[in-house]
Parts: C-alpha cells; sequence; structure tokens
C-alpha cells in the first residue's frame, strides 16, 4: 500500500481532476454541432424497385431496411413491424419468389427487385385464394401477423409444389406431404400472439389440398 507521501495521484485526486476535465469540455464544446454535422452527411441512394407491379424509385438513406422502406417511404403498412429483429415474421414479404424477414435486409440490397406485399396478393373485393380461406377458417384474431403469416404461407405453398424438402422431410427427394406437421415446421418462422395456429393450418391446407 502508498504511504501518505506517496507521489502517486490517489483515487480521490484523480476524480476530482476528471470531473474537472468533463466539465472543461462540456462549456466548450457546441452540443448540437455533433448531430448537425452527422445528418448533413447521411449517405443517400437511388433504388429502383417493382413492387406489386408497379416501378417504384426512391431515394434512401442506406441504412433503411426493406420493411421501413415499404412502411415508411411507399406508404405500404400492410406489412407489420412485430419485433424488428427478425424474430416474429410479421414483416414476411416475397422477394423475387422467396419469403423473407424484410426488417433484416437493408432496401438497398435489393436494386431491380420484385418485392410482394400483402397489398399485392389481393383485395377485399378480389381475395387472393389463401386470403379468402384465412377468413373462412377464422385464421386471425387481432390481425397483427396475419399479412405476414399470409406472404410466408404463399411461398410455401410454392416450396411444396417445387418438391422443396422442410427440416421434418422424412424423404428429402419425394414430394413434401401436405401434413399439418410439414406445415406447422414451414409457418414456425411466424409467430401468432393470439395463437390461431391450428386455423391458420386448416386455411393452408385447404389451399394446398386444392392445388394438388
Ligand atoms: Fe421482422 Fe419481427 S418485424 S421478424
Ligand atoms: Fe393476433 Fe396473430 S392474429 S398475433
Amino acid at each position: 500500500m502508498d504511504s501518505p507521501e506517496s507521489p502517486l495521484i490517489s483515487r480521490r485526486d484523480a476524480l476530482i481532476v476528471g470531473a474537472a476535465a468533463a466539465a472543461a469540455v462540456s462549456s466548450s464544446a457546441p452540443v448540437a454541432a455533433a448531430p448537425a454535422a452527422s445528418a448533413a452527411a447521411v449517405p443517400l441512394t437511388k433504388l429502383s424497385l417493382k413492387v406489386n407491379g408497379q416501378d417504384r424509385t426512391l431515394e434512401l438513406d442506406t441504412r433503411t431496411t426493406l420493411l421501413d422502406a415499404l412502411r415508411e417511404h411507399l406508404h405500404l403498412t400492410g406489412t407489420k413491424k412485430g419485433c424488428d429483429h427478425g424474430q416474429c415474421g410479421a414483416c414476411t414479404v416475397i422477394v423475387d419468389d422467396r419469403r423473407i424477414n424484410a426488417c433484416l435486409t437493408l432496401a438497398v440490397m435489393h436494386e431491380g427487385a420484385q418485392v410482394t406485399t400483402i397489398e399485392g396478393l389481393g383485395t377485399p373485393q378480389r381475395m387472393h385464394p389463401l386470403q379468402a380461406a384465412f377468413v373462412k377458417h377464422d385464421g386471425y384474431q387481432c390481425g397483427y401477423c396475419t399479412p405476414g403469416q399470409i406472404c410466408s404461407a404463399v411461398a410455401v405453398l410454392d416450396e411444396i409444389q417445387r418438391g422443396v424438402p422442410s427440416h421434418v422431410s422424412t424423404d428429402l427427394t419425394a414430394r413434401p406431404l401436405l401434413s399439418a406437421e410439414e406445415l406447422r415446421e414451414r409457418m414456425s418462422g411466424n409467430i401468432c400472439r393470439c395463437g390461431a395456429y391450428s386455423n391458420i393450418v386448416d386455411a393452408i391446407t385447404e389451399v394446398a389440398g386444392s392445388r394438388t
């Protein structure tokens, strides 16, 4: 332990010096200058997408997710933001025939892509068969997860038709069975907090059955 005459700075002195230095910095530095400078430096880039069959051009901060581009810039609010962390599937959209979580991908990564959201699948007057089946089988309660569920189900039916196996397929070379187990596995990335799962499986099963 240091003696009282030790030349080393004491802990108390160090705190006093540190506080004085912090006060000097805060009194001399213009606090508002930093955000203003960084806002001016936001990198924007042009992006062209085909969204629900229409050509759209955007000028975006390169850090914008596809989800925010759709909701905040194109005002297609059918696609929902649930967790914003790739965990709930509420933001599922179809990009070039594959379903993806729009919250997990930057919009600028999809230059020239074809994006389909729930608005592009059907209208209240002319519903997509899966939309009609969800209504018929009561496949939702609050409906927040439903656009993502339906976009995901569109991709699942396509996967099954193309013979793409899943984690629970017993034969990787045969066409997947239309079992509840298959559908539950393939839809497992779409969480429904209302617990409408069995009705969702019924709705998808009906549409899948009508296509075989
Ligand atoms: Fe994208 Fe939850 S909002 S996965
Ligand atoms: Fe409410 Fe699925 S219907 S979260």
